[in-house]
């Protein structure tokens, strides 16, 4: 509970912040977190995009309402823009999308949703979502039926949703196909090799823009499809991703972070004073959790040796899901157990409540191995959060952080492992400079990573779609 000594806030708050802590203990766990641990996105399924629309983030505070009148979307008004998403689930792709719906919504756009692969059960993670979106005036369709086909033809703008969306076209436009390309934006989100294939991508030619979320990605994406496909990209737009207004809410909030600290680290049995490093991803082996294992490991010896005076240092991951990846989480375990280090490793199942996590840890590791992040967009919300990240020198990463100033970068693989190591040494020693690259971070998410920025963005490739939408 708050102490009393806090600067005088509102029951209200403290309502929403009590909320936001049972959340955490609670409703994370009933929310159905099943995220299957391999889809759409960069290497692996991302956690890191499935949190943007978390549980709050979906209240109706997140609508953009008279207040922001000034939305640089306001031009959408009473514009009819169809949406594809190949599937409905907590993860990233499908989050990003339903966001987009809602700040489309919030300026007087009439919003169409249809979903390509649902399961034929019934399903309560969908049936949340689609009431959520229904809730916000979004209207959702059956993605064969012919009032789909109407609309898709009507509309102002299409968006197809990650490269598997594709299939939707051919499977139920079917002659209509070639009236619908040239006001298709293809919003791309994954970077990983089975989504090089034809039959999602065929089309991709001849669509009036790919939006995509990193300069890397687009580059891969230009370098594959020429290279593997033989096709060739058509106009591309990168976009950085924003960060939520809830999130920027916590994050702004010290008194919140301080509820929400401290109940969090009551739970983990670590001190005020202890050291957090975390990842917050979904455990795999793409996402790095191992060589970061080893790394924490590894910074206790350096620390033994130099007999350095540091306070004592944890490490947290979250995002675990012993249901899906169980083989590399006994791994991950086994090797815990091996070094004797169980009381400085805290595993944390997956959620999708994260604010609560960044609010009580020192330091974000952001680990993901090969090409790294397509975005990563974790790692904009640490920097909210004034937290410094060490990162993985790969994908997304380079374009968010800059080396010695919000973070400090170490190379993939097992090369990484001593720099990493390291890094975890120096900020752990030099308090001064890990507080200052929060700081850092933090002023670098409000000038470029914002909602409004993001939004901005989007509304550039926008009104472009629009234009080229008219002339053909
Ligand atoms: C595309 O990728 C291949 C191998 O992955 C690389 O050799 C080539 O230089 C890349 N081309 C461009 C234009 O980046
Ligand atoms: C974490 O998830 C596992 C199943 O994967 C479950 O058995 C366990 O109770 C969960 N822990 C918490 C604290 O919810
Ligand atoms: C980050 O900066 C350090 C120190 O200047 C340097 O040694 C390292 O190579 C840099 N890493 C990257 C990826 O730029």
């Amino acid at each position: 509970m708050a102490k009393p000594h806090s600067s005088n806030p509102s029951i209200a708050f403290y309502k929403k912040w009590l909320l936001m802590i049972l959340a955490l203990f609670s409703v994370s766990t009933l929310i159905v977190l099943v995220l299957r641990a391999t889809s759409d996105s960069c290497n692996d399924r991302r956690y890191d995009k499935y949190h943007y629309i978390s549980k709050d983030s979906l209240s109706p505070s997140q609508i953009p309402t008279a207040s922001n009148a000034v939305s640089p979307l306001n031009f959408m008004k009473s514009k009819l823009v169809f949406l594809v998403s190949h599937e409905l689930s907590l993860s990233g792709g499908p989050l990003l999308l339903m966001e987009l719906a809602f700040l489309l919504r919030g300026v007087g756009a009439e919003v169409v949703w249809i979903t390509h692969q649902k399961p034929m059960e019934p399903n309560e993670v969908i049936y949340n979502l689609e009431h959520k979106m229904l809730d916000r005036g979004v209207q959702v369709l059956s993605s064969k039926g012919q009032k789909a086909i109407d609309t898709a033809l009507k509309a102002d703008l299409v968006i197809l949703n990650t490269a598997v969306a594709g299939k939707w076209l051919d499977a139920v436009l079917k002659d209509n196909v070639p009236r619908v390309l040239p006001k298709v934006l293809w919003w791309i989100h994954e970077m990983r090799g089975h989504y090089f294939k034809l039959e999602y991508v065929k089309h991709l030619p001849y669509v009036a823009g790919a939006m995509i979320d990193s300069h890397t990605t687009a580059e891969y994406w230009k370098n594959r499809t020429k290279e593997r496909l033989g096709i060739k990209m058509p106009e591309t737009y990168v976009v950085h991703l924003g960060n939520s207004k809830e999130l920027m809410e916590v994050a702004e909030n010290s008194v919140a972070k301080r509820v929400l600290r401290e109940h969090v680290r009551e739970f983990l049995g670590v001190r005020n004073e202890d050291l957090l490093f975390a990842i917050i991803n979904s455990v795999s082996r793409g996402k790095g959790q191992d060589l970061f294992l080893r790394s924490f490991h590894e910074s206790l010896q350096l620390i033994k040796e130099k007999k350095l005076q540091v306070p004592p240092m944890h490490a947290v991951i979250v995002g675990s899901d012993m249901s899906s990846q169980t083989k590399f989480e006994t791994e991950l375990r086994s090797f815990v157990v091996e070094k004797r280090i169980q009381d400085r490793v805290h595993f944390i199942n997956k959620t999708l409540t994260v604010s609560p996590y960044l609010a009580s840890i020192d330091v974000l590791v952001q680990n993901s191995q090969a090409r790294g992040e397509c975005f990563g967009r974790i790692t904009i919300e640490a920097m909210a959060f004034q937290l410094p990240v060490l990162g993985t020198a790969a994908g997304g990463t380079m374009e968010i952080v800059l080396n010695e100033t919000t973070g400090l970068l170490h190379p993939v693989g097992k090369e990484g492992v001593l720099p990493l190591a390291r890094n975890i040494v120096k900020l752990a020693t030099h308090v001064e400079r890990r507080l200052t690259m929060g700081k850092k971070g933090y002023e670098k998410v409000k000038e470029r990573f914002l909602e409004h920025h993001m939004s901005e963005r989007i509304a550039l490739v926008l009104k472009d779609m629009l234009k080229k939408g008219n002339d053909s």
